[in-house]
């Protein structure tokens, strides 16, 4: 039976990115079979102009039928000014939430040959390879009560809440560990212990979880180290698992780590492997419509989609295999652009396409 895959642009840079794997994914449908079946919807921005709704009920009903998600971005400054519930960034958050998807993997590895790329010297970053589970349908984002309101003292007050109970830490802390198994071993979790109640339950279930996995080593590291131990030494690191806002702001510094931001794949997983699939970047509003944007981070994501959630791990594996071949070709989009003999600056689809051509020519 095919699978079916709900594709989701949404605003921005996305609508391009997302055109550059479609192609991919056609190009793997027509010319290997794969039985897939791709369906169009809305999301973010593009989502409330049509239909007044970041994220409209056709648009969550498609994502629960699909078995895999594949989303570009969302957000822009033409919505920034909306009521919160109708802002872009809501649509993702409920698409997340709607369909339990607790478990984000965002992988940050060096391509060898973007060495140069990165603002960190070649010997701290080269051979880098790490893994951020972050939790993302809990924490600080979803915590109730929120708002803003005015106190005692006639002031206005922002608040939100920070709260994990041990059901959410078990099951994120659990694919940490799964994750570690297949790959170094090892878990780095990350906590603000030392000043917040919540985090030091988490540290409390994770170090509980930990017992059940022998073979992983286990760590600890507050928030603040990690942040500075990411740039100082990421190559320390194997696994690292966080909360919903401490992943958030850690995978971007480890983003750059690997030269750019539009490098990053990253899963989504609910607890049944059902996923949904995008790049870490966001909309990039600045850039949206240039044609210029790299679309390495939504076709390695579809790589990322075939992996978890399709069951075709050699589709995967080729669709890397594509990626390197075209850096090795010296393909450039501006954001991983470096002069040198060799490199040549393409834009949004003439990468896309040459990966493509790099898969027929496998
Ligand atoms: C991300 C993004 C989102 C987040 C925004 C767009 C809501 O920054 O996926 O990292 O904060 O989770
Ligand atoms: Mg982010």
């Amino acid at each position: 039976m095919s699978k079916k895959i709900l594709i989701l642009p949404g605003d921005g840079i996305g609508q391009e990115i997302v055109a550059e794997a479609v192609k991919v994914l056609d190009y793997l449908r027509q010319s290997e079979g794969l039985a897939l079946e791709l369906e169009n919807g809305l999301i973010g921005g593009s989502a409330y102009e049509q239909h007044g709704d970041p994220l409209p009920q056709q648009t969550l009903e498609l994502a629960v039928k699909a078995d895999a998600v594949l989303l570009g971005a969302v957000g822009g400054p033409e919505w920034e000014g909306l009521e919160r519930p109708l802002r872009p960034e809501q649509g993702l958050l409920r698409i997340r939430a709607g369909l339990g998807l607790f478990a984000n993997l965002r992988p940050a590895m060096l391509f060898p040959q973007l060495v140069q790329a990165s603002t960190l010297k070649p010997e701290v970053v080269s051979g880098l390879d790490l893994m951020i589970v972050r939790e993302l349908t809990g924490g600080i984002y979803f915590g109730e009560p929120r708002g803003i309101r005015v106190n005692d003292n006639g002031l206005k007050q922002g608040f939100n809440t920070l709260v994990y109970d041990e059901t959410e830490i078990r099951r994120i802390a659990r694919v940490a560990f799964e994750i570690a198994l297949k790959r170094g071993r090892r878990v780095c979790s990350v906590d603000k212990a030392n000043v917040l109640e919540s985090t030091e339950l988490w540290r409390q279930v994770v170090t509980e979880v930990a017992r059940d996995f022998p073979q992983v080593q286990l760590s600890h590291m507050y928030v603040d180290n990690a942040a500075m131990q990411l740039i100082r030494e990421p190559k320390q690191f194997d696994v690292l698992v966080t909360s919903n806002m401490f992943g958030d702001i850690l995978s971007d510094a480890a983003a750059m780590l690997t030269g750019s931001i539009g490098m990053l794949p990253s899963a989504s997983l609910d607890a049944g492997g059902k996923g949904m699939y995008e790049p870490i970047h966001g909309s990039a509003p600045d850039i949206a419509g240039q044609g210029i944007a790299n679309p390495l981070a939504t076709i390695l994501s579809v790589a990322m989609m075939l992996r978890y959630s399709l069951e075709l791990p050699q589709a995967a594996q080729r669709i890397e295999s594509a990626v390197e071949q075209v850096l090795d070709e010296g393909l450039r989009t501006a954001d991983i652009y470096s002069a040198g003999p060799g490199m040549q600056q393409v834009g949004t689809r003439e990468m896309g396409e040459a990966v493509v051509r790099a898969l027929a020519a496998q």
